[in-house]
């Protein structure tokens, strides 16, 4: 009897010193006989869910039978089941395993739940990364063919007209080259865009840093897009920009105000558009704010990863490609960009950068 009471506490003494919770539960009673450290630690119960707060695998809610304990208890043995626990931090995953030790009367099952959110949660990020892929690999892929396609259209109708030996004046014939041009730029920036992202996933976004006057570009930016913005029944303006001479690259910085300011007239529902700059501490911050349909709180990080695209509001050209661009060209110059929401709805974009770029990750 003695050396039965020193054995268990030795071996609870051991499960003690496992990272996983463990507990030991009576056959059919289903009481628990002990339950090691970590088991204790949790801010939640194991043996006694709440109501609902057990799931499967696929998120179906167990009645209080089909929780591991009592399945262990009854003498059925799991092997690497996974539950989710829903708990007050959060949700959380557990593989359990249970053994049942029939050498005891009553008999004892061994429960253990090995905890597997993080790699779930890993698991889950990388099949919406792959997800993400797949979807812009046939956006893209129908961007690349639709204007080709529309090319191919004018060449073809001026070769017919060639044919018919009809004569165009020279301002006839650039009036008919326009929409190819238009369609060569479109795929030209789609394919700029394409290697940008493969340079920046490889670290290759080299900086041709020079010296000139923040405002020229901010204003640039602004007076190039102004048209297109009231086209989309925007209004664009540059409200604010200190006189400061930065060292950045500049077409590299034009391409990041572009591409915040083309996805506010984007996304922008016709509401106004407003282009701010700031300079701190030798810190510049511009601001590009929108009236339209925002990004919901859950998407803010995202949206920053190549391919991902909010949930709402997709047109069909839109590869989400556009702020990822921003973030790596805001870090080589060792700034950052973020979205903050706007009070009565619309989105507010901020980069902010050393006036002197100073380079991260890049070296
Ligand atoms: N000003 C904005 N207002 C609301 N949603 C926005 C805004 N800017 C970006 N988004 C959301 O973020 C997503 C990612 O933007 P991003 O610029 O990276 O890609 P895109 O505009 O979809 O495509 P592109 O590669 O042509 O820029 C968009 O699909 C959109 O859902
Ligand atoms: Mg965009």
């Amino acid at each position: 009897m003695e050396t039965g009471v020193s054995e268990q506490s030795a071996q609870e003494g051991i499960l003690d010193f496992l990272a996983v919770p463990v507990l030991r539960v009576e056959e059919e009673t289903g009481r628990v006989l002990s339950a090691n450290a970590a088991a204790r630690a949790l801010p939640f119960s194991l043996e006694a869910p709440a109501p609902d707060a057990v799931l499967d695998e696929t998120g179906t809610p167990l009645p209080a039978e089909l929780c591991p304990v009592r399945r262990a208890s009854r003498g059925e043995p799991l092997e690497g089941v996974l539950f989710r626990w829903k708990t007050p931090e959060g949700e959380r995953s557990f593989v359990v395993h249970s053994r049942l030790d029939r050498s005891r009367s009553p008999a004892v099952a061994t429960v253990s739940f090995q905890d597997v959110t993080q790699w779930r949660r890993a698991e889950e990020d990388l099949l919406r990364a792959l997800g993400a892929r797949d979807t812009f690999l046939s956006v893209a892929s129908h961007e690349l063919k639709s204007p080709i396609t529309a090319l191919q259209l004018v060449l073809e109708r001026l070769q017919r007209a060639a044919r018919r030996e009809v004569g165009f004046s020279g301002a006839q014939l650039a009036e008919r080259l326009e929409p190819a041009l238009r369609q060569v730029r479109r795929l030209g920036v789609l394919v700029q865009n394409l290697l940008d992202v493969s340079r920046a996933r490889n670290n290759h976004f080299d900086l041709d840093r020079e010296r000139f006057e923040l405002g020229s570009l901010v204003r640039e930016v602004c007076e190039r897009f102004s048209e297109q913005a009231r086209q989309a029944g925007s209004q664009l303006t540059l409200e604010d920009c200190p006189q400061v001479e930065v060292h950045w690259d500049r077409l590299r910085m034009e391409q990041a105000l572009t591409n915040l300011v083309t996805n506010a007239i984007k996304y922008g529902a016709g509401g106004p558009i407003s282009v701010r700059a700031g300079l701190h501490g030798g810190v510049v911050s511009l601001h590009v704010a929108d009236r339209g349909i925002g990004v919901a709180r859950e998407d803010h990080e995202r949206i920053f990863n190549p391919f991902e695209r909010a949930s709402s509001g997709h047109r069909v050209e839109s590869l989400g490609l556009g702020l990822y661009i921003v973030r790596e060209i805001a870090r080589a110059h060792g700034g950052t960009v973020e979205l903050t929401g706007r009070d009565g709805g619309g989105s507010c974009f901020t980069l902010r950068l050393p006036m002197e770029a100073v380079e991260e990750g890049y070296e």
